[in-house]
């Protein structure tokens, strides 16, 4: 009797403490028991669903027990035909998809996906209103550094004016936590490596970068005055399947297969953090459920750009393993078993000579750092590349 009645006691205080877990922050969770059914799932916004980090976060978090509405205005910035792939193998199939309607996947069914562009401000107001988010994962953005010289106003239009409704919508319709991709662009000028967050980075050198850079300070700004809890993560050179066709591993593959030469920038002599896209989801997930919080070490003699007495943060996510881009272009060859034809040319204006992530923070505060080795991501890439379009 005494036994049972202790059983009772320990499952009674084991479920007030995952109850209290659930209420106060962040686990999505369902539990079974013989006489107890409790189903609290946590809804979550993902912009740019359609994209490349953003499919993979939606199947991460869906797995994980979310509730995800996906948003994507399928702009084409590069192939659709790629984006609605991306949304078909996530049960969302393009002739379905019509601007401003709901489609619930055929695979996952707590997985909604909505065509928005973020510049419609009713529109998003609309939703927030009906959906009541419990968290925003902002990734919806005009990427790219190069695009940035020819195409500069689709960078405010998407990049500030898009985070501005964003923000304005996590003011009125609060969120436990808002996180945003920003980039390791924003380090621009800043040689000193690896590149921390600790570090300024007042010196952008490709409009790209400056407005993800404005976001930062952006998001300070809300945390500050609305209390919003905001994290801007930086990615570095995010690869792996379904990749966007205008990025190196992409484009050299391409080229290598149909015997045609690659363009290698500043004649090779560059370097960069390549970091494997299942690790960044997994590292973004984990930060998600870690809202920011004022930081207790915040010095207003000594300001600290990675935090503040408001609820916000910056963090790196790369993976702090730096490769020569010519030993990329070799892990490229060494796979598809060919010699790539290279056609040196000088530096790209906008592009940074070399991106190392320093990861102290992330690993401190979610115990994440990404590991997957350069040749096993690029070998995974070509094997979803060779497969998708059958060469
Ligand atoms: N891939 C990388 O290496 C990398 C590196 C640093 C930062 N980032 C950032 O990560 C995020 C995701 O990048 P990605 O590589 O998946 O890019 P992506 O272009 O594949 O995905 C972005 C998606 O956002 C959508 N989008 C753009 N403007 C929109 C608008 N106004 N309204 C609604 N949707 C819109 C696009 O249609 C696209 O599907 C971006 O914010 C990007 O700047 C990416």
């Amino acid at each position: 009797m005494q036994n049972t009645d202790k059983i009772n006691n320990t499952a009674t205080k084991s479920y007030l403490v995952l109850l209290s877990l659930m209420i106060k922050n962040v686990i999505p969770c369902r539990i079974f028991t013989a006489n107890l059914y409790i189903s609290i799932t946590m809804k979550i916004l993902v912009t740019g669903t359609a994209g490349f980090i953003g499919f993979f976060l939606a199947q991460k978090l869906l797995d994980a027990g979310y509730e995800v509405i996906g948003l994507d205005n399928i702009n084409d910035y590069y192939d659709v035909q790629l984006k609605y792939a991306r949304l078909k193998e996530t049960g969302i199939s393009a002739d379905e998809i019509t601007e401003g309607k709901y489609i619930t996947s055929k695979l996952f069914p707590n997985y909604r996906f909505i065509k928005l562009d973020l510049e419609n401000e009713a529109a998003l107001r609309q939703l927030f209103e009906t959906e009541k988010f419990d968290y925003v994962c902002h990734l919806a953005a005009q990427a790219g550094v190069r695009y940035s010289l020819q195409n500069p106003y689709t960078y405010i239009q998407s990049n500030i004016v898009g985070f501005m409704h964003l923000l304005e919508m996590a003011r009125h319709f609060p969120v436990k936590h808002f996180v945003y991709a920003s980039t390791s662009s924003v380090y621009g000028l800043n040689a000193r490596m690896p590149l921390s967050p600790h570090h300024d980075t007042s010196h952008p050198i490709s409009l790209y970068a400056a407005t993800k850079k404005a976001n930062e300070m952006m998001a300070h700004s809300y945390s500050h005055l609305f209390h919003i809890p905001t994290t801007g993560l930086r990615f570095f050179t995010v690869y792996g399947p379904w990749g966007r066709p205008d990025m190196a591993l992409f484009l050299f593959t391409r080229n290598i297969l149909a015997n045609k030469p690659i363009q290698v920038f500043n004649y090779g002599e560059m370097i960069r953090d390549f970091t494997y896209v299942t690790d960044i989801v997994e590292g973004v997930k984990r930060v998600i459920e870690h809202p920011a919080t004022p930081h207790p070490d915040w010095d207003a003699q000594n300001p600290d750009p990675a935090y503040s007495s408001a609820p916000y943060r910056i963090y790196n996510i790369g993976n702090s393993r730096p490769v020569k881009l010519m030993d990329y272009i070799h892990a490229i060859e060494k796979v598809l078993g060919k010699k790539a034809q290279l056609e040196k040319l000088p530096m790209q204006p906008g592009d940074v000579h070399a991106t190392f992530a320093d990861m102290q923070d992330l690993i401190e505060a979610v115990d994440y750092k990404p590991a997957t080795p350069v040749e096993e991501g690029v070998r995974k890439f070509i094997e979803w590349y060779r497969a998708f379009y059958q060469v």
